[in-house]
């Protein structure tokens, strides 16, 4: 490691800070929620190619990168880069702008989680009625002074937390908390098939109508393939800078993929059946966890304790997912831009602080501000996930394949170890090289109509 520098002290807590990070609201609240609105289980079927085909290798690239230039997303071009390709740095300068964008929607939804945790406590969510849990959900986020203020709360804590740095900081509070939000989601899925009806939940999300896999929901997939393992924007990158030498790569990335399919599928199979159940609408949208989860939990004993402490868990797996953002500009701007760490975070909070007003607003004051038919909130989200993620995963791969990988695979390979390994790692090149950049471009180009 260089000197100086601050980074992950143990591999586990390295595993646990890069779960931490593609673990969060996705899961929760986006995977279920797009899911919904395109269709169910054939959305399923291209977000699971996706992520396989295309989301592990770029992983895999992105953490490779970080740890040979052991710098930030836009120093790392520096450094890698053949001197006169000075055009490659535009990756860390997409992901500096797509961090913005998503923390700007994303602490407002994480501001939602928090709200429902004291609306657990009061009782006020515990309704089955879709109704009434419109009503609850729809007078906490059209109120604009709510959201500006649980927005900002999230955005204080969180920034509070980064500024400590890498080791004490990220490591310290993720490593301790997914577990439990495992055992929760277990506890909701039981609930969620036991009830009557559960079937069609069930259905709508394993049995595949392919007519409804257009070339829109084909990159929507593509677009929360990417979202949710943090991948496109140099947060893996940058995360994979804090890696120790000795910590395998694939391993790590592979864990993660599985963990993280693994917490989605769960809130998948604890939402669904329940939406089916109590009459939901599948395609609600941003607002389907949060009326469909306070049902599951108001139908069972204790459900009132156990609900508080879903969203409790829920908030602490955003703060794993936002410190991942946040490090993304935190670095750049501490490391390239050479500011002090605590100074770093604070311009940090506050750039996102004037983004996010708008996003906060989409569901109230600001909703009938549109831009290309998108309210803020909306446009934010589409222009990071379905355009900057795709498009810097492309440069990811077309560098690490073409660019940095051809220059010294041999090494590579001899580094990789065991034979298992070189297979892996030659799969992933052969990946990176071919598949990976030609099947994000076309499904990005066809997703935005140019076919
Ligand atoms: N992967 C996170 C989630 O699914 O909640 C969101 C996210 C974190 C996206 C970090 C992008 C990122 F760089």
């Amino acid at each position: 490691m260089s000197q100086g520098r601050d980074g992950f002290t143990t591999t586990f807590g390295a595993l646990m800070a890069t779960l931490g990070s593609a673990v969060g609201l996705g899961n929760i609240w986006k995977f279920p929620s797009l899911t919904g609105t395109n269709g169910g289980a054939g959305f399923l079927l291209v977000y699971l190619a996706a992520t396989i085909l295309v989301g592990l290798p770029v992983m895999i690239s992105e953490i490779m990168l970080g740890r040979t230039a052991r710098a930030d997303a836009i120093t790392t071009f520096d450094k890698l880069a053949p001197r006169n390709q000075w055009w490659w740095k535009a990756i860390g300068w997409m992901g500096f702008a797509a961090a913005l964008l998503i923390m700007a929607f994303y602490s407002e939804v994480a501001g939602w989680v928090y709200a429902y945790i004291f609306k657990s406590l009061t009782g006020e969510i515990a309704t089955t009625d879709p109704k009434a849990a419109e009503v609850v959900f729809g007078q906490l986020v059209s109120n604009p002074w709510s959201s500006l203020i649980w927005q900002w709360v999230v955005l204080g804590l969180t920034g509070f937390i980064i500024a400590f740095g890498v080791s004490k900081g990220i490591e310290a509070v993720t490593r301790r908390l997914m577990p439990l939000l495992f055992i929760l989601l277990l506890i909701l899925c039981v609930r969620s098939l036991t009830l009557s009806g559960a079937g069609d939940g069930l259905a709508f999300l394993f049995n595949p109508d392919f007519a409804k896999i257009t070339p829109a929901v084909m990159l929507t997939a593509l677009g929360l393939a990417f979202f949710k393992l943090s991948l496109g924007m140099g947060t893996m990158l940058t995360y994979g800078s804090y890696f120790r030498e000795d910590q395998n790569i694939a391993k790590t990335a592979t864990r993660v993929m599985l963990a993280d399919l693994s917490v989605s599928l769960l809130a998948g199979i604890a939402i669904f059946p329940a939406v089916f159940a109590f009459g939901f609408e599948p395609a609600a949208g941003p607002s389907l966890v949060f009326m469909t989860i306070p049902a599951v939990f108001t139908s069972m004993p204790g459900g009132t304790v156990f609900m508080a402490l879903f969203f409790l868990l829920t908030a602490i797996a955003s703060v794993g997912a936002i410190l991942s953002l946040l490090e993304v500009v935190v670095a750049i701007l501490s490391e390239r831009f050479g500011l002090p760490r605590k100074a770093a975070a604070i311009s940090t909070i506050a750039m996102i602080a004037v983004f996010g007003v708008p996003a906060a607003l989409s569901q109230g004051v600001m909703a009938d501000y549109k831009i290309f038919g998108l309210n803020p909130f909306d446009l934010f989200d589409f222009l990071s996930s379905n355009i900057l993620l795709p498009v810097g995963g492309i440069l990811i791969c077309l560098f690490v394949g073409w660019v940095y990988g051809l220059a010294a695979p041999e090494k590579r390979l001899a580094e990789a170890g065991t034979s298992v390994q070189r297979v892996v790692i030659r799969s992933v090149f052969f990946l990176v090289r071919f598949v990976a950049p030609v099947a994000i471009a076309i499904v990005l180009l066809n997703g935005l109509g140019a076919f």
